[in-house]
């Protein structure tokens, strides 16, 4: 016991991902966190814009919610006597005043906690903050994380208190020209908490992580591992799937990992139609954890796309990670069923999550109603391809996004990018980031939303021709024919030549139409103009004959600073299917007609 608190109080250790904390006992630091609004990062830099946390050890950061001790100690903040927010939600949503605010902000909560075993060890774990996040226990630096849409965790065991514990966290979310993404989006750049806060005890060794999932191109044999964290590394797993009487027992090796495989013959595979999931305990000698797990396959097979063996057309529609309604970032559960609510009506199999990961509960809700899945990394448009800590940034979220979701059988694609530009450099990152995600799952399809081109002096040529193609397993793009290149009688002529014997899918289509704004089909904004341009690209892309599927762009409208025509756009993204009120424009039919028919073709 000893060695395990010596290891703690010595250091405090950024944790890995702790696969599944959702199931976990858990204890919710959700709710009001006092705040402070520091613009010039007054609490971190002192006067000479040096950091007041660059020592080793460091006690500083400013705002460490300290009191004076006597009435001739200067202290020039007091979060006691600050307004407060919501977490998990963003800024921007909760105060007019905050709504593009880019910068950074303080939040503070007290919280007591009594551990049910004095032996076990302590973790805070936060869903996600944007952007660049620094964490503080009770006067001491936990970490800092980058990255505004994956999950991180540090160990707080020798911190804690029973009683009265500050948790301190400055979040910025300043865009930068060396992030991911970088400085220029098409979404609103929601800064603060954003997701669950949660405190996690666990015993001193227990699983951190495991994989399960069948075997790629297996039907009958699911592999993977378990992975211990703490001293007791070398330890006897055990794998129960109770509905299938199905018990497989391994060891850990010396670094706490076990390899698995499991032979599995009757069971119902994981499909839309049947999303049949199983309860799967895993448990070792000192701990347990259990979770609903779906098993199925997915592959291709020339330009078919198979889903347990069988060819599947993906019936798709884009998702920003917002409620339009309330406003603001989505991060509840209630959230995701609206949105994946919304996906159904249009008769959706698939969804493809853009432009970053979204909360754990669209996943998870989407191994439950039965909906395929794209998870993307925020590498979009044109980040610093040269830029080595770029790369480390952007493999760190996919690698993050990864972990958190390996186990869903709703998520069939991980996709490397969106939109980005040709280069050598680019290329190169993007087959170094495919290169991961294989590494790190093989049972996944990989893809990017890549680019159209045209020959010069034959604009009805379209080609999809990208030097990242032959590393994907599907071919993606994202084409505006008709919106940004035409109007969308355009896509009676166009002509597409794509020399990939592999499927097919368009990542992007679609037009602005300012919901109750009615007109004739020539007039942009219209609802009449979105209708007919979607009746007439579904048209145009039937007669590719590699097309797999399509994930127009986008469910709902959304916030973006890009999009200021006033009395139309107003701050918003019109391309929705829905109204920025939950109201449904005429397109969303004409998308769910076909959509039933292709349900049709392809049973
Ligand atoms: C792009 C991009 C989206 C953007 C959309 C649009 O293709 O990927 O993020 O919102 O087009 O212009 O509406």
């Amino acid at each position: 016991m000893l060695v395990v608190s010596l290891a703690a109080t010595l250091q405090v250790s950024a944790q890995g991902i702790i696969t599944n904390v959702l199931g976990r006992n858990t204890f919710s630091l959700n709710g009001k966190w006092n705040y402070i609004i520091d613009p010039y990062e007054t609490g971190y830099y002192d006067y000479r814009y040096e950091p007041y946390d660059k020592n080793p050890n460091p006690s500083g950061g400013y705002f460490l919610d300290k009191h004076a001790q006597n009435k001739s100690e200067l202290l020039e903040y007091d979060f006691d006597k600050c307004p407060t927010l919501m977490v998990p939600k963003d800024w921007n949503s909760q105060d007019a005043r905050l709504l593009y605010y880019e910068g950074t902000i303080w939040y503070r909560r007290l919280f007591d906690y009594k551990k049910s075993n004095p032996a076990n060890r302590v973790f805070v774990y936060f869903g996600a903050a944007n952007y660049e996040t620094d964490v503080y226990l009770n006067g001491k630096k936990l970490g800092k994380h980058i990255g505004g849409f994956t999950p991180f965790t540090y160990e707080i065991t020798s911190l804690l208190k029973d009683e009265k514990n500050s948790l301190v966290v400055k979040v910025d979310n300043k865009r930068k020209r060396e992030g991911v993404p970088t400085l220029n989006t098409d979404w609103w750049n929601y800064g603060g908490i954003t997701r669950d806060v949660m405190i996690v005890e666990l015993p001193v060794t227990f699983i951190s992580d495991y994989f399960i999932q069948l075997k790629k191109g297996s039907k009958n044999l699911i592999t993977g591992y378990v992975r211990l964290d703490g001293i007791d590394k070398n330890q006897k797993i055990k794998i129960e799937i109770p509905e299938l009487k199905t018990v497989a027992e391994f060891t850990t090796d010396k670094n706490g990992v076990a390899d698995i495989s499991i032979p599995v013959k009757k069971y119902e595979a994981w499909s839309p139609a049947s999303p049949k999931l199983y309860q799967v305990n895993v448990s070792c000698e000192t701990d347990k954890v259990s979770e609903k797990i779906g098993f199925r396959t997915i592959e291709t097979k020339g330009a078919d796309i198979l889903l347990n063996g069988k060819p599947v057309f993906l019936r798709g529609i884009c998702i920003h990670e917002e409620n339009p309604i309330r406003g603001g970032r989505a991060y509840s559960k209630e959230d995701a069923q609206m949105l994946l609510g919304w996906a159904k009506e249009l008769n959706c199999n698939y969804v493809r999550l853009a432009h970053y990961p979204h909360s754990e509960y669209m996943a998870r809700l989407a191994d439950e109603m039965g909906i395929l899945v794209w998870e993307e990394n925020p590498v979009y448009w044109t980040i610093l391809w040269d830029n080595q800590a770029t790369f480390e940034n952007a493999k760190t979220q996919l690698s993050d996004l990864i972990t958190r979701d390996k186990n869903r059988a709703s998520v069939i694609i991980w996709s490397m990018a969106n939109e980005t530009p040709v280069s050598e450099a680019r290329t190169n990152f993007l087959k170094n980031l495919a290169g991961v995600a294989r590494s790190l799952d093989s049972t996944r399809l990989i893809s990017a939303a890549m680019e159209v081109h045209t020959n010069p002096g034959d604009p009805l040529t379209k080609i999809v021709e990208d030097p990242f193609a032959p590393y994907v397993d599907i071919v993606n793009f994202n084409e505006y024919v008709g919106w940004y290149d035409g109007l969308p009688e355009k896509c009676d002529k166009i002509n597409w030549v794509i020399k990939y014997n592999k499927p097919v899918m368009i990542s992007e289509f679609g037009a602005d139409a300012l919901q109750g704004l009615h007109g004739d089909s020539l007039s942009r904004w219209t609802e009449e103009y979105q209708e007919d341009l979607y009746k007439r690209t579904l048209k145009m892309l039937s007669k590719i004959p590699q097309f797999r599927g399509v994930s127009p762009w986008i469910l709902c409208d959304f916030r973006s600073p890009r999009r200021v025509l006033p009395n139309i756009q107003d701050g918003w993204n019109r391309k929705g299917l829905v109204g920025e009120n939950g109201t449904k424009k005429k397109a969303f039919f004409v998308l769910k007609n076909f959509y039933d028919q292709q349900e049709q073709k392809y049973k």
